[in-house]
């Protein structure tokens, strides 16, 4: 097994020349200009459409280029703009998800005269990153779109692999496209403000991520807690790199979840249905965890993951202060799961950790359910 660290220490390695370096061919004192501020993770392909994810610093995130910038209140505050970009502030958070911010991106870039290939930028959490691809998609049938995601959730998540989209009414992601951006500008110091709970739902995806495809990370997730609790920008730099691979991975394979990109739901079945039964008292990565566990709880059933390996992930997410109990009545969760969009011919589907990097599909019994939702 390689050193999970082992990268780590080449986060400041150049990757190529900046563009300055073109403009000072021969001169002796090249090497001031030359400071390496951006690395790319990696350079994908998504159903045709090329993308890349890059670790910027704060000053390189906004591509010059950029015709039309999209915020959202809180993050609007994180990038300094140059005089006179066009741009559009949205209203923070899920209830702002909706077709009313997507018709303000919209009507902003005609007012503006964007054309096709004019670049719209958007910088937030994944409300904003959806959105903004969102409407990139749909501006004269597609231009072009770079994210800044400023949320963890968003960097290790939601602004790679193309799902773009809003809620209608209370029906999360309905309205969407798939409609992968061409960068992605990761700035990992952008978490330090990042609210608490905010952090910890993007690491509840964090340890998703690390389940489903990188035993590495989940050693590293155990080793460095206390660093990655403290937001150590060089752990956390290598934690999003990881989940970006892993992620990338799984829609280069598969952009449309025909197949194994479903693995990223780990949790979110029953984690969807915890969410809406508690009110959305229980916030996403938390719910997300607890639905881990009891996928946990249904694959040591069904003989596929040992109990000790089980036990070992519960003592992971407890350490990080997760909560895996959860008070409301289970025949009400299960209910809520039945309402799931991600019904197959009207079947549930279940993603059920069998080992670290096993991740298997399942099928559930309602009754096999109900009983997992009963264990405490
Ligand atoms: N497209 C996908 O593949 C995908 C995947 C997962 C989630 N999502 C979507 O992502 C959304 C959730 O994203 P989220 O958790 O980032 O929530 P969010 O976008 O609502 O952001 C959470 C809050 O944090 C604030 N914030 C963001 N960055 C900040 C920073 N650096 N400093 C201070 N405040 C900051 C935001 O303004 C907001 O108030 C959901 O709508 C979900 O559907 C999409």
């Amino acid at each position: 097994m390689t050193s999970p660290y082992h990268s780590l220490f080449e986060f400041h390695k150049p990757f190529a020349p900046p563009v300055s370096l073109f403009f000072y061919p021969f001169t002796p004192r090249v090497k001031e200009f030359y400071t390496p501020v951006m690395e790319i993770i990696k350079s994908f392909s998504f159903g045709g459409f090329p993308s890349k994810a890059v670790l910027c610093n704060k000053q390189e995130l906004l591509p010059s280029d950029t015709a039309l910038f999209v915020a959202d209140h809180h993050t609007r505050e994180l990038i300094s703009l140059p005089e006179g970009l066009a741009e559009v502030t949205l209203i923070p958070g899920e209830e702002g998800k909706q077709w009313d911010a997507v018709d303000k991106i919209l009507k902003t870039a005609m007012e503006e005269g964007l054309a096709r290939d004019s670049l719209i930028c958007g910088a937030g959490g994944g409300v904003v990153t959806d959105m903004t691809a969102f409407a990139g998609s749909l501006y004269m049938r597609g231009c072009r779109v770079i994210l800044i995601p400023t949320s963890l959730l968003a960097m290790v998540d939601a602004a790679l692999g193309g799902k773009t989209g809003i809620d209608a009414g209370v029906y999360k992601n309905m309205i969407g496209t798939f409609y992968p951006a061409e960068e992605v500008r990761i700035c990992p110091e952008l978490l330090r403000d990042l609210p608490l709970k905010e952090y910890m739902n993007g690491l509840g995806e964090v340890l998703k991520t690390a389940i489903i495809g990188d035993a590495d990370l989940l050693q590293l997730l155990v080793e460095k807690r206390e660093a990655v609790l403290a937001r150590d920008t060089e752990i956390l730099s290598e934690i999003i790199r990881r989940c970006i691979l892993v992620k990338g991975a799984l829609v280069e394979e598969d952009l449309r979840e025909k197949g194994r990109r479903a693995f990223l739901n780990l949790g979110h079945t029953f984690g969807h249905a915890l969410e809406a039964v508690s009110e959305f008292r229980w916030s996403h990565g938390a719910a997300v965890i607890w639905g881990t566990v009891k996928a946990l709880e249904a694959s040591v059933r069904l003989g596929l993951a040992s109990p000790d390996w089980a036990e070992e992930m519960k003592s992971l997410f407890l350490g990080y202060g997760y909560e895996l109990e959860a008070l409301e009545d289970p025949q009400a969760i299960l209910e809520a799961m039945k309402m799931d969009k991600k019904k197959q011919k009207g079947k549930l589907r279940y993603i059920l950790p069998a080992g670290p990097q096993d991740i298997r599909i399942e099928f559930l019994d309602p009754d096999f359910v109900l009983e997992v939702l009963k264990v405490k």
